[in-house]
């Protein structure tokens, strides 16, 4: 069974913050933020993904067999290869499919090796064998010219990860996608609401602005973090998709 071994460290019960911030900001629905600069010249990747202000970009057509990634996901659950990941949550594990190690979830810095060290040392782990359907989808869909942290990340039922923000300035960060999203499980940004995940669903986010996620169902959530160079394959995808809406968000 996926939850032996495993337990929620900490309460259960998301904390007074985490349900406030839930109770304020997950319902909110705002269409766009449109800056017309953006959507003026969008054939400049970098000018949208680095300053874009919206909070989150759905990537459309590339293929993903998310319910063949999902069962890969599971068996590494069930087998017990999962890390336990950050403060400020609970039932928050993670897994690296990509990286300096499996278990190596964190940015490098956090282990006293050198900011770069990412970037030289970065390779498949030894996990990689396991979840074929998943390296098959790196490899020749998403197509990123170079993967660094590339993880699985779960969310136990339960479990919550607080209100954060990760980058002190506007514009896209990593990739997230959703392996799964049970219903009742959310990931909500301050001001802007609930996103719009569903499995398969790819996403840049501006993890600028706070966000917090919650479980609130009996499944275990699975997403992905992607970290690495885009590469024009995929940055080409992001501006498709970005002009396609004219700037307009997926809600
Ligand atoms: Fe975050």
């Amino acid at each position: 069974m996926w939850l032996e071994g495993y337990s929620i460290p900490q309460n259960v019960e998301a904390n007074d913050y985490t349900q406030e911030f839930f109770a304020k900001n997950e319902q909110l629905s705002k269409e766009h933020t449109y800056d017309p600069l953006l959507v003026n010249d969008p054939e400049d990747n970098d000018l949208m993904l680095d300053h874009c202000t919206n909070p989150w970009l759905r990537v459309d057509d590339i293929e993903m067999d998310h319910a063949g990634i999902l069962a890969e996901a599971m068996h590494l659950l069930d087998t017990a290869c999962f890390t336990y990941h950050r403060p400020q949550s609970a039932g928050w594990m993670s897994l690296c499919i990509h990286g300096i190690s499996s278990v190596h979830t964190n940015c490098a810095d956090d282990y006293g090796l050198p900011d770069d060290y990412e970037e030289t040392d970065s390779h498949w782990t030894d996990i990689a064998k396991f979840c074929p359907k998943t390296v098959d989808f790196m490899e020749n869909h998403l197509r990123y010219e170079d993967y660094t942290r590339v993880r699985f990340m779960i969310l136990l039922p339960g479990g919550w990860i607080g209100p954060h923000s990760d980058k002190d300035r506007q514009g896209f960060g990593a990739t997230n996608i959703a392996v799964n999203n049970p219903d009742g499980c959310a990931l909500v940004m301050e001001n802007w609401g609930t996103m719009p995940f569903e499995p398969g669903a790819i996403m840049k986010i501006n993890t600028h602005y706070n966000h917090a996620v919650w479980n609130r169902s009996s499944t275990p959530r699975i997403h992905m973090i992607v970290d690495g160079g885009m590469g024009d394959y995929f940055k080409d995808k992001c501006v498709e998709s970005y002009k396609k809406r004219g700037g307009m968000l997926d809600i």
